[in-house]
């Protein structure tokens, strides 16, 4: 019989690799926590619906990249390519914006888009994210940008360059979309079959179209055809950036690939990543998406972030920490007889704090001593037939290759201390 290997586009995350899961996510709780975001879980798979209304059923995400598949009752069930859409239903959904305005949320979690695989481009990765529910400002739009830019600070992540763009609002689009028709066209018989497709029916994906990117230079510009009121939110989007110290750079070629976005919109770009990968990250303001899935009328703001592609820049920056060891120290008897009284010291430890793998195999003592060093382990406490008979125990730092014999009550400073070393 055949291997079975991992379905294409996923990768398990092995125990040497826990270390810098960690710390992203870690960071990543911990900024957006001190700008008071609470964390929120949304299901994994949600209906079909809900990405179709929310993200936009002409979006490539919805129309050729979601994980769909039909419950046992019929209904059209998908795995989540987003969280946008899923964190709005359930904030406004349970309500939380009558107790609190804005709900400031933020989450962290597997999603699942069906792009051809390539490096930073998965079927199943993980994104942490805000959103930012009830409220309508500019300062908020540079809250959640703040809090990206933070937490890659916090991760001494060098490199990334935020770029920001106005959508506008309804009015504008339309105008915009128009003058994208006009503009567009004349090309027509040129275009790719995806851009013929874009003319009809949702053209501001051709701006991101790769094909036909020379076409892109000349498009009319989103900016030129905004009206005032936009303008002047954007601009206030700008200055809160600036007042917060958040270096950034306008970009009118920004347009995003779910429907939701009006006004704000912004990328995390990193110059290491390449082509059409290189966005750490992204979001903007979503006003329209309740009504589109029929909840009560509410503002929004956020972004997510690309977990994968953070640690692949953190590890070409050598910033990412190496594996943790397994443990702290090993317990090992010297022969069988010994085994009982090595389990109650492992526990002991455990109980004080200490991460302790109890070696009470038949193997040779060097045998078990080398296998100490390969967990990673500072300390290795042995007991054998002498130690049990005095009620001692020998502690060695495997660093420093020194050993002591403490009296068993002493058993758990002497480890402590040794361990404390490594600190
Ligand atoms: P998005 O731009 O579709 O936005 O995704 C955000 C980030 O998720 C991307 O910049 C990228 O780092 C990562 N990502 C997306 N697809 C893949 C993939 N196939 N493999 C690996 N990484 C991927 C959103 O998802 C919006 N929900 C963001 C948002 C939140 N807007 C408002 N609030």
């Amino acid at each position: 019989m055949a291997e079975i290997a991992a379905p294409r586009g996923t990768h398990d995350i092995l125990p040497a690799e826990s270390a810098s899961w960690r710390w992203l996510l870690q960071a990543h709780d911990r900024i957006a926590e001190s700008f008071g975001y609470r964390p929120i879980e949304t299901p994994i798979f949600e209906s079909t619906e809900l990405f179709a209304r929310g993200v936009g059923a002409e979006t490539d995400i919805v129309e050729k990249q979601m994980f769909t598949f039909t419950d046992r009752g019929g209904r059209a069930l998908s795995l989540r390519p987003e969280s946008t859409a899923g964190v709005v239903r359930a904030v406004l959904g349970a309500h939380l914006d009558q107790e609190r305005r804005p709900v400031r949320v933020h989450y962290r979690g597997p999603m699942f888009r069906a792009e051809r695989p390539q490096a930073g481009r998965q079927h199943q990765f993980t994104q942490v994210g805000v959103e930012c529910i009830g409220e309508r400002s500019p300062d908020l739009d540079a809250e959640v940008i703040e809090i990206a830019w933070r937490f890659f600070d916090a991760l001494q992540l060098t490199g990334v360059r935020l770029q920001v763009n106005t959508l506008g609002d309804a009015e504008d689009r339309r105008r915009y979309r128009d003058a994208l028709v006009a503009y567009y066209s004349p090309f027509r018989a040129r275009l790719c079959d995806d851009c013929k497709r874009r003319l009809d029916i949702n053209p501001l994906r051709l701006l991101d179209c790769k094909k036909d990117s020379d076409l892109v230079a000349g498009a009319p510009v989103m900016w030129d055809l905004l009206d005032a009121g936009s303008k002047a939110f954007f601009n206030d989007v700008l200055s809160s950036l600036e007042k917060a110290g958040v270096p950034a750079t306008v970009n009118h070629r920004i347009v995003r690939g779910l429907d939701y976005y009006a006004d704000t919109v912004f990328e995390f770009w990193h110059d290491s990543l390449h082509g059409a990968q290189n966005s750490l990250g992204g979001g903007g303001r979503y006003d329209g998406l309740a009504e589109l899935l029929d909840l009560p009328p509410a503002p929004g703001t956020g972004y997510a972030l690309g977990a994968e592609r953070i640690l692949m820049v953190a590890q070409r920056l050598g910033i990412a920490p190496g594996p943790d060891p397994d443990c702290d120290a090993v317990v090992c008897s010297v022969e069988t007889p010994q085994a009982q009284v090595a389990a109650t010291f492992a526990r002991e430890l455990r109980t004080a704090g200490v991460r302790v793998v109890l070696d009470v195999s038949e193997r040779r003592l060097d045998r078990k001593l080398r296998a100490a060093d390969r967990l990673g382990a500072r300390a290795a406490v042995i007991v054998g037939e002498e130690e049990v008979r005095d009620g001692t125990v020998v502690v060695r730092d495997l660093f420093e290759h020194a050993q002591q014999r403490v009296g068993s009550p002493e058993l758990t400073d002497a480890v402590s201390r040794v361990i404390r070393m490594r600190a």
